[in-house]
């Protein structure tokens, strides 16, 4: 296993968890921590035996967002390249075949708040806070922001977070639908690993077709995407996880799928 400087990787059973762990910069996100974040994305989207991804932050950040002290003096062209990179990285989050889970213990800022909505489910402490502050540094979000803000809480109330670079907490957050739940700080892991147990339970490529349906689906028109989950679903036919999950249904028992 690869060591992190600004990461911390575990693995227990079928669940794993990326803890963001710069605490110094509030786990802000700088060149080094994206590429490290790349490298596991990778490792871990090779990795059969992780079925759900959680991903938290050590101390009281989640992420503060991109790293202000590495964009201080870039040019035009290069924040143009800051801003793919990010997307791209971000971008293998939401193509991981394992749904993931943001577990936002703390401030989730800029950056920060683009990658919680990048997983696929929220769940937030009572300590957590939401934002896009960009506006307040005269630079727009660069990690998608603009794009995954309005298609997950409506573009009025996107637009009024963007355009003020608010901060918001943790109850209208939820209030928002930004985040699926809101716990308290110390039931914080506990709750996305119950969670992530729960989404042990049922077909695992079952899950796996359910979160292309919906990734790419929403990215397209209701046609066309409608159409994809029809073969999504026609493919799901042809595991052994659908023979075993009907099977066990008529015959009354509990299915014992094996993710094939
Ligand atoms: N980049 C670099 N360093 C950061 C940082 C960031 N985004 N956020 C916090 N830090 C650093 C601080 O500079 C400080 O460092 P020093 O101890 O060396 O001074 C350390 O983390 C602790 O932060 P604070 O002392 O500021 O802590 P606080 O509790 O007083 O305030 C905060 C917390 C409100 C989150 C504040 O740190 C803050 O406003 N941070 C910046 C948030 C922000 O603007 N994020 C958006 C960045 S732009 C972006 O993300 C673009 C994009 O879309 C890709």
């Amino acid at each position: 296993m690869i060591e992190y400087k600004n990461l911390v990787f575990e693995k227990q059973e079928n669940i794993a968890t990326i803890t963001m762990d710069r605490p110094k910069a509030l786990n802000a996100l700088n060149k080094e921590t994206l590429d490290e974040l790349s490298i596991l994305l990778d490792e871990i989207k090779k990795d059969k035996e992780i079925q759900v991804l959680i991903i938290t932050g050590n101390g009281k950040a989640f992420v503060a967002g991109a790293d202000i002290t590495e964009m201080m003096n870039m040019t035009a062209i290069e924040g143009q390249e800051w801003s793919l990179f990010g997307q791209k990285v971000f971008d293998k989050i939401e193509q991981l075949p394992q749904p993931v889970i943001a577990a936002v213990n703390g401030f989730a800022l800029g950056g920060g708040c683009e990658m919680a909505m990048v997983c696929d489910i929220r769940i937030a402490s009572e300590k957590a806070k939401f934002g896009q502050p960009e506006v307040s540094l005269g630079i727009i979000p660069g990690f998608a922001g603009t794009q995954r803000l309005p298609r997950l809480v409506g573009l009025g109330v996107a637009k009024e977070l963007l355009y003020t670079g608010k901060m918001i907490d943790a109850n209208e957050a939820y209030r928002i639908g930004l985040v699926n739940k809101v716990v308290a700080v110390e039931e914080l892991l506990n709750e996305a690993n119950a969670l992530a147990k729960q989404i042990l339970k049922p077909a695992p490529f079952a899950i796996k077709m359910c979160k292309k349906a919906v990734n790419t689906g929403i990215n397209t028109d209701l046609t066309t995407a409608s159409e994809y989950e029809a073969t999504l679903f026609g493919l799901t036919f042809s595991s052994d996880d659908k023979k075993e999950g009907m099977e066990a249904f008529v015959e009354k028992r509990k299915a014992a799928f094996k993710g094939k």
